[in-house]
């Protein structure tokens, strides 16, 4: 599977796994612009020399790649980063939201900065980097978004109310842009990836040495590749392992008496996800038709 002819940017290529997405896909052809801030974890401070790095690399391979220190959390910043890869390579047609910073603590203490940076790196930055790159991809009726999620904000975990927040907002977005890029050959999906890096720097334990970022790059690379058959999905992706996450709604109930008391009389009925009848619906409207076909049938 070649990329002969693509170009692909790539948010937070610098190190960890935007890197690892950066060295694949340029080493299977594609034209990358590396965009990274090259901050420390909690996003602040910046340098040119990350994504710089990982152009050398890419070049001293043999593939072709221009750096970018452009940061995704403005709207300026994410025009600027896709007029980057147009102005180098003329064209978009592969985008990678990666880049990502940390700002944990437990909800209670938590502080609006702490709010406001997490949300503008990851949900907002997918917003400014993916709204330039989806109208140029539109435009030439081809494109692929990959966006990277977390079990974090699917799942939860202590601490992350920002992160997981924003997290779980791009997987919406994902939902929503693949519904809009259907009828313009645009594919949208996301990952919910597990790997070493500096962010999970002694948080791993025993599989840290099994989940280095290039294990998360073949299914990148496959979601950014034109045989590429999904859209609107969020994969599970670690040490080579790969499953896809569902939002599903159990098979419920339609009330006889719709009061507080039959909620709480048949909540285990309207929780139970062991019984037959999940549904896995596609869109709002998908739903819609669910709910309906539920009442008409009483
Ligand atoms: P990393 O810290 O090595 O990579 C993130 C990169 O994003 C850094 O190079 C950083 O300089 C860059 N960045 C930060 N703010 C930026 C901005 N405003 N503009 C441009 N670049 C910026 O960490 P890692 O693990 O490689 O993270 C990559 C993505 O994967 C992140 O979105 C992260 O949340 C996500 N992720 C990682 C997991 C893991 O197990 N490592 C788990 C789940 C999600």
């Amino acid at each position: 599977m070649r990329f002969d002819g693509r170009v692909a940017i790539i948010t937070g290529a610098g190190g960890g796994l935007g890197r690892a997405h950066a060295l694949e896909l340029a080493r299977r052809g594609a034209q990358v612009l590396v965009n990274d801030l090259g901050g420390s974890l909690d996003g602040s401070g910046a340098s040119s020399s990350a994504a710089q790095r990982v152009v050398d690399e890419i070049t001293a391979a043999g593939g072709v790649a221009a750096p970018n220190g452009d940061s995704v959390a403005t709207p300026a910043g994410g025009q600027a980063i896709v007029q980057a890869a147009l102005t180098a390579f003329g064209r978009v047609d592969i985008l990678v939201n990666n880049a990502g910073i940390l700002r944990d603590k437990a909800f209670h203490k938590m502080d609006q900065a702490m709010v406001d940076a997490v949300l503008d790196v990851h949900l907002k930055g997918a917003f400014y980097v993916s709204q330039p790159a989806f109208a140029a991809m539109r435009a030439q009726g081809y494109g692929r978004i990959i966006s990277t999620s977390s079990a974090s904000g699917l799942f939860g975990n202590f601490g992350q109310a920002n992160y997981g927040a924003a997290k779980a907002g791009l997987a919406g977005l994902t939902r929503v842009l693949a519904l809009e890029g259907a009828g313009h050959g645009v594919k949208v999906n996301a990952i919910a990836p597990i790997a070493a890096t500096r962010m999970t720097k002694d948080l791993l334990g025993d599989l840290s040495s099994r989940v280095s970022p290039e294990t998360v790059s073949p299914l990148v690379a496959y979601l950014a590749h034109e045989d590429c058959s999904v859209s609107g999905n969020v994969y599970s992706v670690a040490g080579g392992r790969i499953a896809r996450i569902v939002v599903a709604e159990t098979h419920g109930v339609v009330l006889a008496e719709n009061t507080a008391e039959s909620v709480r009389d048949r909540i285990e009925v309207i929780d139970d996800v062991t019984g037959s009848g999940l549904h896995l619906p596609t869109s709002l409207d998908d739903e819609t038709t669910i709910i309906a076909k539920a009442l008409a049938e009483g």
